[in-house]
């Protein structure tokens, strides 16, 4: 059988120039203080997209991946963006956007939306669409800016998120190596524990309603850590079984960056140490469908990895979505 192996060749981040400490919420009148973030969450500052959109920090990563993997622009043949704030409401999609700005020539182009799984989801979309062998080499990105949708006045969830892009180009390995498996998963029966309920076509923002905190993030923050705590082995489990392996085989682990204590837990449970695990909640917060697309460029350019490593990225969030990749690194 010929070698039908995708793997990350290359990668870059982009991250809002706002550096916005735990404290600057104190000073914005919220009763809330660095202890209490950084004891509940990790969180010690976030960055905040202030001119930076979307789109563009998505195409400043791309950029830098494209660079980082030495290939040409125009041999990217398909491009696909995890974000749940697309600079449009509607269209054009991001992927669109990135496509025109770093005028690429000929590509597939779309978005996905599963929220903090969503670039679980697009990595293991590309691969899949690659096997197909009409596609040779993929930009995926995740990219957010979740601070835009958050209520400023609510403690419980503004001082979670931060804003970012990662972006990751996909091409042929050796064979045997790049994404070995993964495990997707939605329980859309919870899709109200995370939701903004108001401003889509459901219903749609007035002059009366655009100032509703309804129109913002809304989340059981308790029901979310129970739900990823009990879905975390399960998914981890999943996708290392559909690729032959066990959690002793997993030699590092990439962790959607939402809470330090969730992120304790899965390492907790794969048996790894400190150094096999890679946190930046601290300097970041939750960017969404971001985090693990710059701790994936964060680990590259660090060089912690060697050939052979077996990695395992885990994520879930809004929908509820969850999910896990499985790479042999190159
Ligand atoms: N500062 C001070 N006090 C606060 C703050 C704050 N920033 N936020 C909440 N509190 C208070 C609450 O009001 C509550 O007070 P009360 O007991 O008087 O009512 C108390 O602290 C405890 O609040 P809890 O919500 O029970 O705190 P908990 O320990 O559960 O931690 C947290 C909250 C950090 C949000 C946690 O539940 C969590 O991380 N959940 C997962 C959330 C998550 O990962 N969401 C993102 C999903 S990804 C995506 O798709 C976008």
């Amino acid at each position: 059988m010929s070698n039908n192996s995708y793997g990350i060749i290359g990668s870059g981040n982009a991250i809002p120039k706002k550096k916005f400490m735990n404290d600057d919420f104190v000073k914005l009148g919220l009763e809330t203080n660095d202890e209490w973030i950084a004891s509940r969450t990790g969180i010690r500052q976030r960055f905040i997209a202030e001119e930076e959109t979307s789109a563009s920090l998505a195409i400043e990563a791309a950029s830098k991946a494209i660079d980082n993997a030495g290939i040409d622009k125009d041999d990217v043949d398909l491009i696909i963006v995890a974000t749940t704030t697309p600079d449009y409401q509607l269209f054009p999609s991001t992927a669109c956007l990135v496509q025109g700005a770093l005028d690429i020539k000929e590509t597939a182009a779309f978005d996905i939306s599963a929220a903090c799984t969503g670039f679980i989801y697009a990595l293991d979309t590309a691969v899949k669409m690659m096997k197909s062998g009409l596609y040779k080499n993929a930009l995926v990105i995740g990219t957010d800016t979740l601070s835009k949708y958050c209520d400023w006045k609510d403690r419980s969830t503004v001082v979670l998120f931060g804003d970012g892009a990662g972006a990751v180009v996909l091409g042929k390995v050796e064979d045997g190596y790049g994404l070995l498996s993964s495990y997707l998963g939605a329980k859309g029966q919870d899709y109200d524990k995370l939701i903004i309920p108001k401003g889509g076509s459901k219903e749609k923002l007035t002059k009366e309603t655009v100032n509703d905190p309804l129109a913002s993030i809304q989340m059981d923050g308790r029901a979310i850590y129970k739900f990823a705590i009990n879905i975390i082995v399960k998914m981890m489990d999943e996708a290392l079984a559909t690729a032959g392996l066990k959690k002793e085989d997993v030699t590092f682990l990439i962790p959607h960056q939402a809470n330090k204590r969730m992120i304790d837990y899965a390492q907790d449970k794969l048996g790894l140490s400190d150094n096999q695990v890679y946190v930046n909640i601290d300097k970041y917060g939750n960017t969404s469908g971001a985090s693990i697309p710059i701790a994936i460029t964060e680990v590259m350019s660090k060089n912690l990895l060697k050939k052979g490593d077996i990695v395992i990225t885990v994520g879930f969030g809004a929908g509820l979505t969850y999910g896990a990749n499985v790479i042999k690194w190159i």
